[in-house]
């Protein structure tokens, strides 16, 4: 990793400093940043972005200006998104593909570990082999009896697949799978944020998306489609969503049930907790 200060820019205002999560840049004995513990340093590059100046560089990466955001676009894209089950069997063009996947690389991970791999299903084709692996795998587990109290939870999924239904993939012609380090320090959170992202993008572009909690347990289940997908050893498959053309147009906003909000200001109101209470507590706050 590069760190370098064009001393002819640097005003020495010291955002970068103040800025660094980890406090690995300080100020050297003329006023001007440097990197004193580059181990520390998770190359957030928020020093690269905060800097007036332009002054850091940050590897061999040039400057881009940050670009203006439209907040009322985003929230309406938030209110429009909807899971799509029903798309066209046709490939995304290759602009739309190249525009998702480029847009991966900004995802957040915890402590920046950027170690997220995504195995991307690009041609209906390898998505219609994985479907079939899957589904008929799946009808085949059906004669193991130890499955039986699963697959009877899910009576109507195992009827739908009898009846040849694509009740797990939902007939789309892509998906998207993000596999995390067991060892990464948020392995569970930075899939799903990866996801989230990927959704309200692909969403953005004019695709519809689907999350695949089905697609993820079948992939977990069975390690030839692991192969199939490329997941490298020691990484677990966390997060699985289908994507492609919608064959459908949602006209309207949903109106959905409002989530409980605690506005917590000053004035708190804490009662006297029994032991009792501060053990169920703790169990629950750990619980997951
Ligand atoms: C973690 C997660 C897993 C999901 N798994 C599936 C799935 O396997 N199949 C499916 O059709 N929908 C799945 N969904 C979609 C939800 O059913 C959907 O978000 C919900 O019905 C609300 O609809 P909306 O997304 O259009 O607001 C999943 C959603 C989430 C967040």
């Amino acid at each position: 990793m590069k760190f370098e200060i064009n001393r002819e820019e640097c005003i020495k205002c010291g955002l970068c400093i103040k800025d660094c999560v980890t406090g690995a840049i300080e100020q050297d004995n003329q006023g001007f940043p440097q990197m004193t513990s580059k181990d520390s340093c998770i190359n957030c590059q928020h020093c690269f972005a905060i800097c007036p100046k332009g002054a850091i560089k940050f590897d061999e990466n040039e400057a881009q200006n940050a670009e203006s955001t439209n907040y009322d676009d985003i929230l309406s894209l938030i209110k429009s998104r909807r899971s799509v089950r029903q798309y066209k069997h046709e490939n995304v063009s290759e602009e739309k593909l190249s525009k998702l996947k480029a847009m991966l690389k900004y995802i957040p991970t915890g402590c920046n570990s950027h170690s997220l791999h995504f195995s991307v299903v690009e041609d209906l084709a390898a998505m219609d082999e994985i479907r079939d692996k899957v589904n008929s795998k799946i009808l085949n587990s059906f004669v193991y009896k130890i499955f039986a109290p699963i697959f009877n939870k899910f009576s109507k999924t195992k009827d739908a697949l009898k009846n040849g239904e694509d009740i797990i993939f939902r007939n789309a012609p892509h998906m998207i799978v993000v596999s995390s380090p067991v060892t990464a320090p948020c392995a569970t959170e930075d899939p799903i944020i990866a996801l989230s992202y990927f959704e309200l993008y692909a969403q953005h572009l004019g695709l519809g998306t689907c999350w695949c909690g089905f697609g993820q347990i079948s992939v977990k289940l069975f390690p030839e489609i692991c192969d199939i997908l490329q997941i490298p050893k020691g990484y677990v498959p966390v997060g699985v969503m289908l994507f492609g053309e919608p064959a459908i147009k949602y006209q309207r906003i949903i109106q959905p049930k409002p989530y409980v909000i605690s506005s917590v200001k000053g004035d708190f109101k804490t009662h006297k907790r029994n032991i009792f209470e501060v053990i169920i507590r703790f169990i629950t706050n750990f619980l997951r």
